[in-house]
């Protein structure tokens, strides 16, 4: 029987990894492990969360390790390991720095987590995730990738922007890789159940789905130093909460395909019911055929990412 309080490791404590902790914290819904290679890092971290505990009103225990021995029995390890883009760079610039860091973290996982679900954060993400799948050999639906709902977020968010509402009355659906090829679905968005097509103009939606895919860059190039971190920790603690909490909602996640969509044998962003066995369906829609092609050709993209790995 699955324990009451679940056990979620973050692996890296920059910004997002650190975040991550907080909110998952800050609502309860599980006890949290970060772990870090640099000294002192993930336990000062951690201190710093449970020192705001009390005046918060959170009872999850949050602990730091630079042993990645303190991985197991873990339910969750997110994987946010690795470096950030600069201005001017895109994710895929990351692939090699990346894979050995993620590869590294992947092998601990696979030892000391072997029953873990895995969302992998690190970019580029589609490649990163099918990387984690590689070196833990886990069960494709315990491996999955966050793009997708930090993707949707940005959308939902211009598009509340655009109309000046509520962001929660906004759904709206990202799919494809955590990149630049991003498939941004209007004709799935809709605002309390109003197609946006009919409260928004075609030339302003086709501006308001340029600024989603620019999203990320946008954030890097304004803060200069690194990437974005709130909206993404926000988009992992949501993808936590439907598995710890078994909710079984539908999320944009990087995830193994075999067949839906045309695709076959490469992770990437589709519809996918999040519970407890991790994803436990990809949720096949009835596309445009343009963004049927652009999803075809973004998984694409993510193959031959994983084709440079491992060359
Ligand atoms: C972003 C980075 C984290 O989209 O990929 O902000």
């Amino acid at each position: 029987m699955a324990r009451m309080r679940a056990k979620i490791t973050v692996a890296g404590v920059g910004f997002v990894g650190a975040t991550v902790a907080l909110r998952i914290a800050e609502k309860s819904l599980g006890n949290v492990v970060l772990h870090d290679i640099a000294p002192g890092m993930p336990q000062g971290k951690a201190l710093d969360i449970m020192e705001s505990a009390c005046l918060e009103g959170f009872d999850s225990q949050v602990t730091g390790t630079n042993d990645p021995a303190d991985y197991r029995d873990s339910d969750i390890v997110v994987i946010t390991s690795g470096v950030a883009r600069k201005p001017g760079m895109s994710r895929d610039d990351l692939l090699k720095t990346n894979a050995s860091v993620v590869g590294e973290v992947a092998a601990n996982v696979r030892k000391y987590a072997p029953k873990a679900i895995v969302i992998v954060v690190s970019n580029p993400l589609d490649a990163m995730t099918g990387l984690v799948a590689e070196k833990t050999g886990f069960p494709k639906k315990r491996v999955m990738g966050m793009g997708g709902v930090l993707d949707s977020a940005r959308f939902r968010c211009f598009l509340a922007m655009e109309l000046g509402i509520l962001h929660q009355d906004v759904q709206a659906m990202v799919l494809g890789g955590h990149g630049d090829d991003m498939v941004p679905l209007v004709r799935y968005s809709t605002v309390s159940g109003i197609a946006v097509e009919e409260l928004i103009s075609k030339e302003r939606l086709d501006a308001i789905v340029e600024r989603t895919r620019n999203g990320g860059a946008e954030i890097v190039g304004l803060l200069k130093t690194g990437s974005a971190y709130y909206a993404p920790s926000s988009a992992v603690t949501q993808m936590v909460q439907s598995i710890v909490c078994d909710e079984k909602r539908i999320l944009p996640c990087a995830a193994w395909c075999t067949g839906q969509y045309g695709i076959r044998d490469v992770f990437v962003g589709v519809p996918c019911k999040l519970g407890r066995e991790g994803v436990e369906q990809i949720i096949e829609l009835e596309l445009a055929p343009d963004d049927l092609k652009k999803l075809q050709a973004s998984a694409r993209h993510v193959r031959e990412s994983m084709e440079k790995l491992a060359g």
